[in-house]
């Protein structure tokens, strides 16, 4: 599909390019462009990609996802090298788990080609907005919204693909080299429900216990099982890593509960390459205290586009808390953490084919 490029140069905002891409803090400035792709599913699927202004979308008030909430979303980065190219990394995995969740959500697929084309078009027209790889990244955030206009509940005909960018900077407010975690008694996700899709109404509902652990001083929200309430899921927005002092590490499995995150399937590969036994199991949160205590549990990281790597310095909920190691980063995490961006950012080779350069040097 042939994009219609509406290009939006206003001078007058180089130099806050500059200075937003400067300290880019995470989510609250945008870049000059988006694009947009429409779907009608009587009307030929997908057609007019458009890349233009970022501008408010007009959307008639009975649209599908104002009332029974049809909405998917992914969250990647842009990478500055050195050499003045840009990549993104593991794009493609994006677009499948996109689909994976238009499926969940009776919503149409994208074609893999045309997701990775928008991401291209987009990187492209505001490649000045990627930040120097010191700095930080360009954040890319696909979404996709029904527009039809019914009140019915069924799934809709008509929606939206749309792509925004935002420079990236440092995800955690406090910039401390370890986040804390509260342990909310909300659940997440139920077996058979929404859990590893990736929709706006999952993250609606972690709103009020991440709202808890914030207003406890606490960085992220952690979420057990719905079901016995005792197994470790996953964070509001990140997977979560366990390493114990013989070396090997644990990873709450896929179990349709959590989101198959990118980074977490890139940190099993890493670290397996680095010598460490990985497992993916189950994993309760009273051996974690059992293993805190007995020193066998030496780490827990988190991970996440977003967030990167991250060591978790301590673990609370309203009726205990764990203090992890000596709350400090651990040095899996860090190890894991150096790797993973040294790929991303082009500074090791990429032996496992993850980095898609889009821009040329310059
Ligand atoms: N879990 C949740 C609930 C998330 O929102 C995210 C972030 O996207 C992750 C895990 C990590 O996924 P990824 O590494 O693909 O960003
Ligand atoms: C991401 O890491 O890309 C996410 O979408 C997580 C969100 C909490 C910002």
């Amino acid at each position: 599909m042939k994009f219609i490029r509406l290009s939006h140069r206003n001078p007058t905002r180089c130099d806050s390019i500059a200075e937003a891409i400067s300290r880019p803090g995470f989510g609250s400035q945008f870049t000059d462009h988006m694009v947009v792709i429409e779907y009608d599913a009587n009307n030929g699927g997908w057609h007019s990609a458009i890349v233009g202004p970022r501008q408010p979308l007009l959307i008639d008030p009975a649209a599908g996802v104002l009332h029974y909430a049809q909405e998917i979303f992914e969250g990647l980065k842009a990478y500055r090298h050195s050499d003045g190219g840009i990549a993104l990394f593991r794009p493609l995995e994006n677009a499948r788990r996109f689909n994976a969740s238009a499926r969940r959500l009776a919503m149409p697929e994208i074609p893999e080609k045309l997701f990775l084309k928008s991401l291209q078009e987009l990187v492209e027209v505001d490649k000045n907005w990627v930040p120097e790889a010191t700095n930080g990244t360009l954040y890319l955030r696909p979404f996709m919204i029904a527009t039809e206009a019914f009140l019915g509940v069924r799934p809709a005909t008509k929606y939206k693909f749309v792509v925004i960018a935002s420079p990236s900077g440092n995800y955690f407010r406090s910039g401390e080299s370890t986040i804390n975690i509260w342990v909310s008694d909300y659940t997440r996700a139920a077996p058979g429900g929404t859990g590893e899709a990736k929709c706006g109404g999952n993250y609606a509902a972690s709103l009020v216990p991440t709202g808890e652990a914030f207003s406890h001083g606490y960085d992220q929200v952690m979420f057990l099982d719905a079901v016995e309430r005792k197994w470790i899921e996953e964070l509001g927005g990140m997977n979560l890593f366990f390493v114990f002092a013989d070396g090997r590490i644990l990873t709450p499995p896929l179990g349709g509960t959590i989101l198959a995150g990118i980074t977490r399937d890139s940190l099993i590969s890493l670290l397996r390459d680095m010598g460490h036994e990985v497992i993916e199991d189950r994993y309760s949160i009273a051996n974690l205290k059992r293993d805190v205590r007995s020193n066998a549990l030496v780490e827990v990281i988190a991970c996440g586009t977003a967030a990167t790597v991250t060591s978790v310095g301590r673990v609370k909920s309203s009726k205990y808390n764990i203090v992890i190691g000596s709350e400090s980063a651990g040095p899996v995490a860090k190890a894991a953490r150096d790797k993973l961006i040294a790929i991303q950012t082009g500074e090791a080779s990429d032996s496992f084919g993850w980095v898609m350069r889009i821009g040329n040097a310059s």
